[in-house]
């Protein structure tokens, strides 16, 4: 091969190579967005845009709000589970989501918690 192809070849992959760090950088980030958007547009009927769960539905329902330490203190196996199986009133979205999105609910819970 010409040294000058050989030259491309590199350049290509190193630009291969930056992009998937660039791409795994920014994975995180896209969990916790589309774990909010996912919250607001599937679970603030009930728990509330903020998770106080002060709705009307909340309020008949009692739910607890999510970002009280009794939520914070489940470990994330737990808070999937509820979400995944459900708990009482609160509904099963094991059909409904997948695991990913479902870690994604759990992210942006965890983040509710720190505010
Ligand atoms: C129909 C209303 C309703 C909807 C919709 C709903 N929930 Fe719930 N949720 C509840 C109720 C009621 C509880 C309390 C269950 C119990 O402990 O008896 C609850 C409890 C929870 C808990 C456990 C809190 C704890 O500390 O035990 C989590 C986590 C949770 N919901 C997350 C979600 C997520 C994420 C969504 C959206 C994908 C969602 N919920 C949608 C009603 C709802």
């Amino acid at each position: 091969m010409k040294s000058k192809t050989i030259l491309l070849l590199n350049l290509l992959l190193a630009c291969v190579a930056a992009l998937a760090i660039v791409l795994m950088l920014s994975l995180p980030a896209f969990s916790q967005e589309t774990g909010e958007a996912l919250f607001k547009g599937k679970c603030a009927m009930c728990h509330a845009a903020d998770a106080s769960g002060k709705t009307t539905m909340g309020e008949k329902l009692k739910i607890p709000d999510l970002r009280a330490s009794d939520t914070q203190n489940k470990s994330d196996a737990d808070l999937k589970n509820i979400i995944t199986k459900g708990k009482d009133k609160m509904p099963a979205y094991e059909t409904k989501l997948s695991a990913a999105q479902i870690d994604g609910l759990v992210a942006y819970i965890r983040g509710l918690g720190k505010k």
